[in-house]
Formats: C-alpha cells, sequence, structure tokens
C-alpha cells in the first residue's frame, strides 16, 4: 500500500539579532578622513554604525544572535541539527567561525560550517538550509549572517570606510510538514555569481603572494588587506543585478510583484534599496530600511533588517518576505517566504 508522500517545508522559527555597543556617526568620521554627514547621508542614507570592541570577534557577535534566535524559537542549542555562520570576516582562517560559535553556545556534535558568499551569505545559506532540510538531511538549522567589517577598512579612504558597520543576525529554520502549516515557510530562492567583476570589489588576501593576479594590495595602517571598490560601477550594476533576480524569483515560485508585502533587502545604500522597491512597485510602507543605524553590515544585513522589522511587530502572520542580497564577486540572490510566526 502506498504511504502518504509528505511535503516538508522550511519555517523560520526563531529570530535573533545583535549589534555591538559603540556607535560611530557620520560626525565621528569627520575627524577621521575628508567627509560630512551631509555627503554621507544624501548618498548612502547612512547616518550611523556600530563598531566591534576590542577583543571581541565574529563569533561573538554570532554567538549573541543566535541565543536571542533561539530563545525567540523556545529551543535549546541542543536541539539544533547543524550550525551555518555566513561571514566574510572569520576570527582565523581557519578553524571556522561556525565551530568557534557552537563551542561559545555550550554544544559540540552536529556539524557547522561557514559559507563565503561576501554581502549575499545569509541569502545563499538560507537557499542551502533550506534545500537540506527539505531534502530530509536536518530537522532544525541554526543560519547567521555575521561581520566584524571595521576590522578590514582602510580608515584613510573616505570612498570605502564610510560605508560599512558590524553586527550579527541570526534565524532558527526548522522542518514542518506543508499538511500541518497550510503555504508557510520559504517559498523558494534564486542565486546567481560572474566572478569576472572581482575587481570592482575585494578584501585580498593578507599573505603576500597569494592573489597573483593582483599586485598592488591596499592594507590597512596595521598591513591588513582592506576593502578596495569602484563604487559607481558596483552600484550600476546592484541596481540592474537585483532588479533582475527580484522578478527571477518571483517567476520562480509563480507569483505576481504585488503578492509581496515586505522587501527585506542588504543594506548597502538606500538608493539601490529603493530602486529595487520601485521594480516591484513596492511603496516606503513595505520596505524594510535599517541602512540609516546600521550602514553595510555585508551578511548580517539581511537578518539583522528582518529582526529589527519583527520585533517592532510590523512583520504578520501570513505575509510574504522578498529578501535580496548582492557583493562582491559579484554574488546576488533572492529568497521568497512567507511568514509563519505569530
Ligand atoms: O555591499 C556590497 C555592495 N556595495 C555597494 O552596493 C556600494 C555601491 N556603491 C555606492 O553605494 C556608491 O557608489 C557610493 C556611496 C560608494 C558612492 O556614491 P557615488 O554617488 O557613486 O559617488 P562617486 O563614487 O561617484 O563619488 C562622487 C564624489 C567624488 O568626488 P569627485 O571625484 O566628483 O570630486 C568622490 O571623491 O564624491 C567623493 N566622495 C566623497 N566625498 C565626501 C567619495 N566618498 C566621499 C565621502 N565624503 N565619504
Amino acid at each position: 500500500m502506498a504511504g502518504r508522500l509528505n511535503i516538508i517545508r522550511t519555517h523560520i522559527t526563531g529570530v535573533g539579532g545583535y549589534l555591538p555597543e559603540r556607535v560611530m556617526t557620520n560626525k565621528d568620521l569627520e575627524s577621521i578622513v575628508d567627509t560630512d554627514d551631509a555627503w554621507i547621508f544624501e548618498r548612502t542614507g547612512i547616518r550611523e554604525r556600530h563598531i566591534i570592541a576590542d577583543g571581541q570577534h565574529t563569533s561573538d557577535l554570532a554567538a549573541a544572535a543566535a541565543r536571542q534566535a533561539l530563545e525567540d524559537a523556545g529551543l535549546s542549542v541542543d536541539d539544533l541539527d547543524a550550525l551555518i555562520v555566513a561571514t566574510t570576516t572569520p576570527d582565523m582562517i581557519f578553524p571556522s567561525t561556525a565551530t568557534i560559535v557552537q563551542s561559545k553556545l555550550g554544544a559540540s556534535g552536529f556539524p557547522a560550517w561557514d559559507i563565503q558568499a561576501v554581502c549575499s551569505g545569509f541569502v545563499y545559506g538560507l537557499a542551502q538550509a533550506d534545500a537540506m532540510i527539505r531534502a530530509g538531511m536536518f530537522h532544525r538549522v541554526l543560519l547567521i549572517g555575521a561581520e566584524s567589517m571595521s576590522r578590514i577598512m582602510d580608515w584613510t579612504d573616505r570612498s570605502t570606510c564610510v560605508l560599512f558597520g558590524d553586527g550579527a543576525g541570526a534565524v532558527i529554520l526548522e522542518a514542518r510538514d506543508a499538511s500541518e502549516d497550510g503555504h508557510g515557510g520559504v517559498i523558494g530562492s534564486v542565486l546567481k555569481a560572474d566572478g569576472s567583476y572581482r575587481p570592482l570589489l575585494m578584501a585580498r588576501h593578507p599573505h603576500p603572494g597569494a592573489s597573483p593576479d593582483m599586485p598592488d594590495m591596499a592594507v590597512d595602517a596595521a598591513g591588513v588587506a582592506a576593502v578596495e571598490m569602484q563604487g559607481n560601477e558596483v552600484f550600476r550594476n546592484a541596481v540592474n543585478k537585483l532588479g533582475e533576480v527580484v522578478g527571477d524569483v518571483l517567476a520562480h515560485c509563480s507569483m505576481q510583484p504585488a503578492e509581496v508585502d515586505w522587501l527585506i533587502p542588504h543594506q548597502a545604500n538606500i538608493r539601490i534599496i529603493l530602486a529595487t522597491a520601485k521594480k516591484l512597485k513596492l511603496d516606503a510602507g513595505h520596505i524594510a530600511i535599517t541602512v540609516e543605524k546600521h550602514a553595510n553590515t555585508s551578511a548580517a544585513s539581511v537578518p539583522l533588517a528582518l529582526n529589527s522589522y519583527y520585533r517592532e511587530g510590523r512583520i504578520r502572520k501570513g505575509q510574504v518576505l522578498l529578501l535580496e542580497a548582492f557583493g562582491a564577486g559579484f554574488v546576488w540572490g533572492a529568497n521568497l517566504v512567507r511568514w509563519s510566526k505569530d
């Protein structure tokens, strides 16, 4: 006798975030580089960013966000089956930040690994975890986006150091039978990459000779590789590629722009966010905007925006969220999620 075929969906059942205590305003930056609050705010929408403390590491930010997400889901770390950290600023080259976070959370045993998709790390991680959960490999996954971007800034380069901030966001992802929960959970994802654009945005490997095709490495005062970016080229590509990928993910899920309740975008620049929202014909009341207070926190930016709007009670059960991100590589992508938390 044929058994009933269970359809598994991935639900977000816990959300958390952490921002380091120290706030650096645009005014503070005026005494570091030749810039001003008006330029930064008009060109980017940023007013301030959080900066990691001396002695704090990406894994500390990640663990703090994870604890809040676990509490929100009503779970303990021992309930997890896997832990993924999306980061481009790991504590070390190895071991992975995920294994360090697992240990700091007081757990061991279940698999833990990092993914590197720069600013798109969380969107990539959500697609990966969703696929593994739906394949039946894991029941509960902790996915974290965590960054200490201030550690890879050239603090003499005004064209980059004003743009980034530090922080972490986390979600608990759980398998549920579709028959229990209608059409809630992750609906689908689209991921893209094109490495031919890599000279436009990068932080080179800190080891001499590790980037043979790219001499003249930019370094910060301590000799550490720093972010280099051709801002306006990155901007132009971000607008075009994000405009395409939000259409692609809707088509992939057979959905229409009018069905989207919230755009939860990567928070690099308010002008990029508004250009993507315009493509979707979404007005300001349907866009999560945290770039003013967080700046660009790379892989942490999407989960931090999600956490802010969730905790403010703005995201409601049954609503459709469109998450998107774009970063160095280039790598970009989008996920559609039907919110199933109360
Ligand atoms: O998360 C990964 C993806 N990253 C992004 O999406 C970032 C994408 N790029 C951007 O957001 C924008 O291109 C920037 C915000 C980085 C720059 O804005 P822009 O409108 O593209 O300015 P620009 O680079 O064309 O520079 C315009 C002027 C230049 O002066 P001149 O050459 O016209 O005299 C810059 O030197 O603004 C100057 N400038 C600044 N002035 C004051 C650049 N940075 C600053 C600054 N303060 N911090």
